[in-house]
């Protein structure tokens, strides 16, 4: 970043903000939950939901949460109280309680990838089987000290200041992603599940779709606010650092197209490898990417390294998304509070461990948290964040989305009646059937494991 003539850092290229951007988005969301998401919605009937709404609804709202920090220049909190004022500065105390919830969960999926370091690195998984091994490590004091190891490393990042150091990482990440994810998904096409799997994951069946679209609909949109990190107002930190010569539209794009791909992708390497283990796809649940990809490195020659650079690039992945989510809520305490940087990370930090900590008590926790941080307050900040920006103050909207756009042809208003009809309807209707959904969650699995206690 360099200085501008307001006195305010700025992205020093562009790149730079669309790194960030990309390293915030690209995270467990792709390589963790997507696939598992993909398992227990019926396969490409919930990848073709997804897609639609990335598309549709997605990249349109990251414009809403762009429009606002490139405006105000300022944090989540911060930003929506100048844009919005009055009542809506609410609003940014409900982005704070999401960055809580999402990072105390998130953290414990972060454990069990570090855990998967060190499995690879010691061929431990591959000893005792995928299944067992993730089994064990998963919940119970295993994940605990995983849970408080990669939660160390948030608060050692952030508080140290040397986020730089993360962004740099992610201009490696991303290409050694990419680069390890095709060579993987190579394997997986040599598979002899391979064939089944592309037509369980890529060619969508309607009948299913239209039977089962009240839980694949909340679940999607659940699914691309949470990818693209949406909902919260970290896209409104991000693009508080952008000038205002940028085209935002196309910033979003770039965004929006590389994590899409890395998620896609992702399923090349998961599907086939559970079908031809002869696994149901659905059943290995948030376990889907840990059991196919261990089942898989055993196999293959060199396994133990790959899974060591594979599961490196996932942790990576998943430190640069987890710093954006707890940055929201350092920055709101050091904004509102005036606590230094360093106090305001370690006593956060301390307290989204402890908010953690019940999520390793066992797997269905980690529903739990997960099904009302995507489906219901994800989508609740994104419909709010969409009624302030596009309903209230949308000439202000008007006038920053059209900055650094050379001719527009009317595009900004095309946007702008997408946002305030479409997309707030399917948004509405989506946090009503995930409110149904979680309802129906708790009187099921989770008063079951209730009852089993
Ligand atoms: N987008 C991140 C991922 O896919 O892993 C997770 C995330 C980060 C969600 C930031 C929400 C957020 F505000």
């Amino acid at each position: 970043m360099s200085n501008s003539s307001a006195g305010r850092e700025t992205w020093a290229t562009r790149i730079g903000f669309i790194l960030a951007a990309v390293g915030s988005a690209v995270g467990l969301g792709n390589i963790w939950r997507f696939p598992f998401q993909v398992g227990q919605n019926g396969g490409a009937a919930f990848v073709i939901m997804y897609l639609a709404f990335v598309v549709l609804i997605g990249f349109p709202a990251m414009m809403v949460e762009f429009v606002v920090g490139r405006k105000t220049g300022l944090n989540a909190v911060g930003g929506i109280r100048e844009f919005a004022g009055g009542r809506w500065k609410y609003l940014g105390g409900l982005f704070v309680f999401i960055g809580f919830v999402i990072l105390s969960y998130y953290s414990v999926v972060g454990g069990w990838v570090l855990r998967y370091v060190l499995g690879s690195a010691t061929g431990r998984y591959m000893a005792q089987g995928p299944g067992e091994y993730f089994g064990q490590i998963s919940v119970g004091m295993d994940a605990l000290l995983a849970h408080a190891v990669f939660m160390l490393l948030v608060i050692g990042i952030v508080a140290l200041g040397v986020k730089r150091g993360i962004e740099i990482a992610v201009k490696i990440m991303v290409p050694a992603i990419i680069a390890i994810f095709a060579v993987l998904a190579v394997y997986a096409f040599t598979l002899s599940g391979a064939g089944e799997a592309y037509s369980y994951y890529l060619s969508p069946d309607l009948g299913y779709l239209l039977d089962n679209w009240q839980s694949i609909v909340p679940a999607a949109a659940g699914q691309g606010f949470f990818t693209l990190s949406l909902g919260m107002g970290v896209m409104i930190t991000y693009a508080s650092y952008l000038s205002e010569d940028e085209n935002l539209a196309i910033d979003g794009g770039t965004v929006v197209v590389f994590n899409t791909g890395i998620s896609i992708l992702t399923g090349l390497i998961v599907f086939p490898i559970l079908f031809t283990a002869g696994v149901d796809p659905a059943a290995p649940g948030p376990g889907a990417i840990f059991v196919s990809v261990a089942e898989a490195l055993g196999d293959l020659q060199f396994g133990r390294l790959i899974g060591v650079l594979f599961f490196t690039t996932v942790a990576i992945a998943a430190l640069s998304s987890a710093i954006s989510l707890i940055e929201v809520v350092v920055s709101y305490a050091i904004d509102e509070f005036g606590i230094a940087r360093e106090r305001a990370t370690v006593f956060i930090g301390t307290a989204i461990f402890l908010l953690g900590a019940p999520v390793t008590i066992d797997i269905v926790m980690v529903d739990l948290y997960d099904i009302f941080a995507a489906q219901i307050l994800l989508v609740l900040g994104g419909i709010l964040l969409v009624t302030a920006v596009a309903w209230i103050y949308a000439d202000k909207a008007i006038d920053e989305l059209g900055k650094g756009v050379k001719s527009f042809s009317g595009l900004d208003k095309v946007w702008l009646w997408i946002v305030r009809i479409p997309v707030l309807v399917v948004l509405l209707v989506s946090l009503y059937l995930g409110i149904d959904g979680f309802i129906e969650f708790l009187q099921g699995d989770f008063a079951e494991f209730l009852n089993s206690l």
